[in-house]
């Protein structure tokens, strides 16, 4: 969907992006992670030309961007700057309205998608669509940018930090309905964020820069268990990724007798369970393995801080 090969971004004498290299799919959830200056937004604002680059190629759905017209190719691309930029002399309903009115979708359309967005994002739009951004707190205006991001429904979504002025309970529902949306209508989004339990929770995969370079790319459970260097390691900490039956399982027979659970069932649900029984069956729409005691200990051990 999205690929870079070799994209440099040089300022002066100084690679802000430094020759890096990865491919986005269709459908993934992709979070850019790394300390402050290491190039994120600037790996972002590229995708959607915002910065041209010094070297190097993107590609989206295999043609360089540079081939697209830019209008269009921002219409299939949500971006969530990480310094909202809302048009101060509009409303809520028209800052938000802009994308879907060029891409000429009728009035009852707009508004029923405004309505139905602003609502998710925990501001009922019976009182918020009239409203100028002045009149909303940051992060307020901030769901706003999250919603104006979404209006169009464009397959793509760049996000950079668009959680990071809510307080931990409107985050975690954002993160929520986020995560559903995804799922539901299989965007391609890319993430940017500080926040290494946010990485984990919402990533299909992170890539976690530093200094303008990739420093890793893989799946949150690829950090925690092969993390590639010492960068790797410091950064993620002492951060875990919570364990469910589907990665306790042994490959024993089916066996009646025993109950089931689901593969996305916690761990300390499961010692609960494993307090009274051997052995427990995971299944979804059908036998992936049972759970037992052994099973869950090994699964816990691997990826332990040393
Ligand atoms: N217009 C510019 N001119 C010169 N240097 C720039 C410019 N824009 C960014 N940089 C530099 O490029 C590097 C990467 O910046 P970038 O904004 O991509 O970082 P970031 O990873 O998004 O950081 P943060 O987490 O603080 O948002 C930084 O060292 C920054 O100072
Ligand atoms: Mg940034």
């Amino acid at each position: 969907m999205i690929k870079f090969d070799n994209v440099a971004k040089v300022y002066g004498h100084k690679a802000a992006v430094d020759h890096i290299s990865f491919e986005v799919k269709e459908g993934e959830f992709f979070v850019l992670i790394g300390p402050s200056g290491c190039g994120k937004t600037t790996t972002l604002k590229m995708i959607n030309r915002l910065i041209p680059l010094s070297s190097g190629y993107i590609y989206f759905k295999d043609q360089p961007i540079s081939h697209y017209k830019l209008d269009e190719m921002r219409w299939d691309i949500g971006y969530v700057l990480q310094q909202i930029a809302l048009f101060p002399h509009m409303t809520v309903r028209d800052n938000i309205a802009q994308v879907p009115m060029m891409k000429k979708w009728s009035t009852d359309r707009i508004d029923e998608q405004i309505n139905r967005l602003l609502d998710m994002v925990g501001l009922p739009h019976e009182q918020y669509r009239d409203r100028y951004p002045s009149e909303l707190s940051g992060g307020q205006q901030q769901r706003i940018g999250v919603v104006r991001a979404l209006a169009a429904d464009p397959p793509v979504i760049l996000m950079d930090e668009p959680f990071s002025a809510l307080d931990p309970i409107s985050r975690e529902k954002l993160q929520d309905d986020l995560l559903q949306l995804q799922s539901e209508i299989n965007k391609t989004i890319i993430f940017v964020t500080h926040d290494i339990n946010e990485a984990f929770k919402l990533g299909d995969r992170i890539c976690l820069m530093n200094q303008g370079r990739i420093e890793q790319i893989g799946t949150p459970r690829d950090f925690v268990d092969r993390p590639n260097s010492e960068f790797v390691r410091s950064f993620i900490g002492h951060t875990k990724i919570e364990r469910h039956a589907a990665d306790c399982i042994q490959p024993l027979p089916y066996d009646g007798r025993y109950p089931a659970v689901r593969p996305d069932t916690p761990v300390s649900e499961l010692y609960k369970l494993l307090a009274e029984q051997e052995q427990l069956n995971v299944i979804d729409t059908e036998y992936r393995g049972a759970v037992t005691r052994p099973s869950v200990f090994q699964a816990l051990s691997k990826g332990v801080a040393e």
